[in-house]
C-alpha cells in the first residue's frame, strides 16, 4: 500500500468532498503541524525542564503545567496568522482569543483543549490535544464574535484529537468517517495508520468512569454501574486522561463515563472542546454520546467553558445509560 500522509489524505478527501474548501484542508494541516511540536515536547518533557507547574492557576482553578502553556501557544502561534479562522477558543483562556490584527480573517473558528491530562504529565501516562472547529454563523468578515463559538455539536465541520502516548496519533473527522494517523518521528509527518476507524460491535465489556465518587451519584449512575459489573461481567478500564480513555473505548469498544455527581452538577468536562469534538468522532465511529438523556451533539452551549456530563461508546451501551439516568 502507498504510504498516504496526512497532507496526500486530506487533499484526496477534499477531491471526494468538492463542499470542503482549501481553507479546511490548511486549518488541519497547521493542527497537525502544532501537534508535532507539542509530541517532541512531550516526548523530551522529562529531559528539558519543562515539567511540573507554572505555579499560576487556569481559568478553572487548576493549577497549569508548563506543557499545558507551551502546547497553548504552539498551537495559537501555528494557526493565528493562516487566514482561515476568525477567532479562536482554549480551556487554557477565560476570554476568546481574537486573531492579531495584523493577520487575515477567515470564515472558521477553532476550540481546543491544548494539554487534556495533564495532572498525569509527571508520571509519563499518555495525554492529549483535542479541537473542534466550526465555519461562522454568518458569512460577515472581520473578527469573530462569541455567538461563532457557542454554536452545538452537530454544526461542527471538523473534530478530533491527538493522543501522545507510546507513539503519537492524530484521529479525525469531517464527517465522512472517522481516520487514524501516526507520526513517524523520523520524517516529522503524519501516516495513515487507521482508515476509517469504526467502534468494534459489539464492543467489549470495559466500563470507564472514576468509581471514587461513587457515594455522590444518583441513584440512576449507581443503578447503571450495578448492571454494568453483576448482568454485565463488565471489566473497569479508568486511566483518568480522557483522550487515553476515549481511543481505548474507540478502538475496543466499551462505555466512558464521566457523570455528573452531588458536587459537580455538571459533571468535569468541558462540552465545546472535549466533549463536543470526541462525541463528533464517536458518532462518526458508529457509537454515540449523550449527557444521559439526549446526544451531546444537540446540546446548546450557553457559556464557552460549560461542562456537560458525558456517556461515549457503543450504541447498546450508551442507551442502557440512558435508560439508566433518566429513568
Ligand atoms: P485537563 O487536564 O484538560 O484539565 O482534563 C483532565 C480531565 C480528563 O483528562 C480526565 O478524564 C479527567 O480530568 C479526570 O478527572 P478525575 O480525576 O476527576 O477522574
Ligand atoms: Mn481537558
Ligand atoms: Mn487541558
Amino acid at each position: 500500500m502507498a504510504v498516504v500522509t496526512l497532507h496526500r489524505f486530506i487533499i484526496e478527501e477534499e477531491r471526494r468532498h468538492p463542499e470542503a474548501t482549501g481553507d479546511f484542508t490548511s486549518i488541519l494541516y497547521d493542527v497537525a503541524f502544532a501537534a508535532t511540536l507539542i509530541s517532541r515536547a512531550v516526548n523530551k518533557a522529562g529531559l528539558i525542564d519543562i515539567l511540573g507547574a507554572t505555579g499560576e492557576e487556569n481559568v478553572h482553578g487548576e493549577r497549569v503545567q508548563k506543557l499545558d502553556e507551551y502546547a497553548n501557544k504552539v498551537i495559537f502561534d501555528s494557526l493565528d496568522h493562516g487566514g482561515h479562522l476568525c477567532l479562536m477558543a482554549s480551556e487554557e483562556s477565560e476570554q476568546p482569543i481574537p486573531i492579531p490584527e495584523q493577520f487575515p480573517k477567515g470564515d472558521y473558528v477553532l476550540l481546543y483543549d491544548p494539554l487534556d491530562g495533564s495532572s498525569n504529565i509527571d508520571a509519563n501516562v499518555s495525554i492529549g490535544t483535542i479541537f473542534s472547529v466550526h465555519r461562522r454563523r454568518d458569512q460577515q468578515t472581520g473578527d469573530g464574535a462569541l455567538s461563532d463559538l457557542l454554536q452545538p455539536g452537530v454544526d461542527q465541520v471538523a473534530a478530533g484529537y491527538v493522543l501522545y502516548g507510546s507513539s503519537t496519533m492524530l484521529v479525525y473527522t469531517t464527517g465522512a468517517g472517522v481516520h487514524g494517523f501516526t507520526l513517524d518521528n523520523s520524517i516529522g509527518a503524519f501516516l495513515l495508520s487507521h482508515p476509517r476507524i469504526e467502534i468494534p460491535d459489539p464492543g467489549k465489556r470495559i466500563y470507564s468512569v472514576n468509581e471514587a465518587y461513587s457515594e455522590r451519584w444518583s441513584d440512576g449512575q449507581k443503578a447503571l454501574v450495578d448492571r454494568l459489573k453483576k448482568e454485565g461481567k463488565f471489566s473497569l478500564r479508568y486511566i483518568g486522561s480522557l483522550v487515553a480513555d476515549f481511543h481505548r473505548t474507540l478502538l475496543y469498544g466499551g462505555l466512558f463515563m464521566y457523570p455528573a455527581d452531588a458536587e459537580s452538577p455538571k459533571g468535569k468536562l468541558r462540552l465545546q472542546y472535549e466533549v463536543s469534538p470526541l462525541s463528533m468522532v464517536c458518532e462518526q465511529a458508529g457509537g454515540a454520546a449523550t449527557d444521559g438523556r439526549k446526544p451531546i451533539l444537540d446540546v446548546v452551549p450557553s457559556e464557552l467553558h460549560e461542562r456537560v456530563p458525558c456517556y461515549m461508546g457503543n450504541k447498546e451501551y450508551v442507551e442502557l445509560a440512558n435508560e439508566c439516568i433518566s429513568g
